[in-house]
């Protein structure tokens, strides 16, 4: 995780990069620091534990007049070292020559380290990435130029890195480098930009070059090219100018929310409704996807569907796998992708499956490590589910759909989950169509996917219900969120959802599993949240389940869209869910429920709703 910024122009490069942390701010949050080469020439480094607040602070108390044209800066989600000032970026060399800001692991940092102590390396920190500015400055000790220096450092490392490093060495140039975690150059007339994500450059950059895997790149606005672009051995490589204004404008404003998350789960009417724009021919019931058209000759020979995702983008897939096999009769399977590896790659289904990887960032680790995987062992043909534009993962594939949910800020996937499983019913009736398989009930279908974003706007209105419930569970300690089928997945969603924010123990599980362990744990400390479709298969056992638990002086929460009366009177609360005729489409005005339920109670529990303890918005670290 982690995010980089760096800046150089005429502009106070400070301010520059605080602005350009601030937005990163989701990939990490324990501590932030920033390295500048001053007027003067000298390398400057500030570091604080904390949020990018604190290092602005830091910055406006301590050295008010800290200037320079040039500076990286980091916030910092850590893996190797404690949170504390010494551990947070920039890390320095012996001679304070070189600065590193750095994203990612080093798997071999302890065998490099040994080495450079052995050469007489004094190291501060525990960080892998310190590792790296002590493997540059014995490079250029043993008589290299910077650029050498910096390739040859890189080229010993293993593992995940993008790297941002200054030196009043070379004081008018950025160095970058990029191994399996993202980094994005952005170019004004007079300025260079450097982020872990795009999103975070100002309006007034127009053109981006997204580095690729083993690029590296010095950046000058004293050099007459500006960019340049080479590999680990030095050699130029070509590269492409991305126009900025193909990308998302980013509305980074909470407005009348206090809290971002409140914010997106409120946007989930507007955001299915641009999922929908233009993608579905209401009158012929048939779905149109232009993200898909080139692949179309290719995906009416695929025989299976895979979908590949983690955390909430693999609960979506699970809604997904569902609806398609139930559906729409289409061979459909699913893999967690952070637990996905050679062992569990199957050639044989795969060279005949076309596969999406789900991803709201579309930078995740794990996922991107899995398509890699599959592009190289395998024929699969490869798509994604993405919601930021131009990321790795849009990039990487051979088309795909994009969900647009719109920029999501806070950690907890909110509405990129909607438009998640809008996407997925979307793009498998595409292909449904593509292979003449009809949808069963299809007029019910369409009918109220039509009606889609007035139903969620209508069930956004319940809150004040679902606050009162939360208000209720304070004291809870441990909840149990369970479900059958298609409500299966959205239990493990709902149980996600509320540990992640709320930090209450909750799990997931299916309805139908009770008896085989879970009845167990029922007691009066425990709370059951049972989330149950009235058109789910097996229904009556769903029933007997709610009457089992409060046998057992179970504490049960039912989300439903049947009557109340229908489950037993001991059941300790009841919200009710919109009916559809169409089961289909019930996760999706199920799950803004399930939000508001995990948001109502972390907000009554005090926590730090937008940027949950221990957790980033995007996991580029396996
Ligand atoms: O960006 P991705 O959709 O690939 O992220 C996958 C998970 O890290 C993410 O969904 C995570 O589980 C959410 N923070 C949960 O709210």
């Amino acid at each position: 995780m982690c995010g980089i910024f760096a800046y150089t122009g005429r502009k106070n490069a400070v301010p520059k990069v605080l602005e350009g942390l601030e937005k990163l701010e989701y990939r990490g949050y324990d501590s932030a620091g920033l390295a500048l080469i001053d007027r003067k020439n000298r390398l400057k480094v500030i570091k604080t534990v904390g949020y990018v607040s604190q290092l602005s602070e830091e910055v406006f108390n301590r050295s008010r007049t800290l200037s320079g044209s040039i500076a990286i800066g980091h916030t910092r989600w850590a893996t190797h070292g404690k949170v504390s000032k010494i551990n947070a970026h920039p890390q320095v060399d012996c001679s304070k020559r070189v600065a590193v800001v750095h994203n990612g692991v080093i798997e071999n940092f302890e065998e490099l380290k040994k080495n450079l102590k052995n050469k007489g390396h004094r190291f501060i920190s525990q960080t892998d990435t310190e590792v790296i500015s002590h493997l540059i400055e014995e490079f250029l000790n043993e008589g290299y130029s910077f650029k050498t220096a910096f390739q040859k450092a890189l080229g010993s490392l293993v593992g995940a890195w993008a790297v941002a490093v200054l030196s009043p060495l070379t004081p008018e140039t950025l160095w970058l480098g990029r191994f399996s975690s993202p980094l994005a150059i952005g170019l004004t007339k007079e300025e260079i930009y450097v982020s872990s994500d795009s999103q975070a450059f100002p309006y007034n950059v127009k053109k981006v070059v997204f580095l690729e895997d083993g690029q590296l790149a010095r950046l000058s606005l004293q050099n007459r090219k500006r960019v340049e672009i080479f590999n680990l051995k030095g050699k130029p490589v070509n590269y492409q100018l991305i126009n900025k204004g193909l990308m998302e404008k980013v509305n980074l404003a909470k407005g009348e929310f206090p809290h971002f998350m409140l914010k997106e789960i409120f946007e989930q009417p507007l955001t299915v409704e641009r999922g929908l724009r233009g993608r579905v021919d209401y009158s012929n019931k048939k779905v149109v996807l232009g993200g898909l058209r080139s692949v179309e000759e290719k995906l009416k020979e695929k025989e299976f569907i895979g979908l590949m995702a983690c955390g909430t983008s693999l609960n979506a897939a699970l809604v997904g796998r569902l609806f398609g096999v139930g559906a729409l009769g289409l061979s459909v399977w699913s893999e967690n992708s952070s637990d996905y590896s050679q062992l569990n790659l199957d050639k044989k289904i795969l060279d005949r499956s076309a596969v999406f990887y789900i991803s709201q960032s579309g930078e995740t680790a794990d996922t991107l490590s899995s398509l890699k995987l599959v592009q190289k062992e395998t024929q699969a043909l490869n798509l994604g589910i993405v919601n930021v534009v131009g990321s790795s993962l849009a990039r990487r594939v051979e088309a795909g759909i994009y969900t647009r949910a719109g920029v999501e800020v806070g950690v907890a996937a909110t509405k990129s989950f909607t438009n998640q499983l809008l996407a997925l019913l979307l793009g498998l009736i595409y292909i449904g169509q593509l292979q003449g398989k009809q949808l069963v009930n299809q007029d019910k279908f369409f009918r109220e996917l039509q009606l889609l974003p007035a139903i969620i706007s209508k069930v956004l209105q319940e809150k004040e219900k679902i606050k009162a419930t939360a208000g209720k569970l304070v004291e809870v300690k441990n909840f149990m969120f369970l479900g059958r089928h298609l409500a299966y997945p959205l239990a493990l969603e709902g149980a996600l959802k509320l540990k992640e924010i709320s930090y209450r123990f909750s799990y997931g599980d299916s309805l139908g599993s009770l008896k085989h362990g879970p009845l167990a744990v029922i007691s009066p400390e425990n709370v059951v949240v049972a989330v149950i479709f009235s058109q789910e298969p097996e229904l009556k056992k769903s029933i007997s389940n709610i009457h089992e638990i409060v046998a057992r002086q179970g504490r049960v929460v039912v989300i439903s869209d049947l009557p109340m009366g229908e489950f037993p009177p001991a059941i300790e609360h009841f919200l009710p869910l919109s009916h559809l005729e169409s089961l289909w489409l019930m996760p999706l005005v199920t799950s803004p429920v399930l939000q508001l339920l995990a948001y109502y109670l972390a907000v009554f529990l005090g926590r730090e709703i937008d940027k949950p303890r221990y957790l980033a918005k995007s996991v580029t670290v396996i």
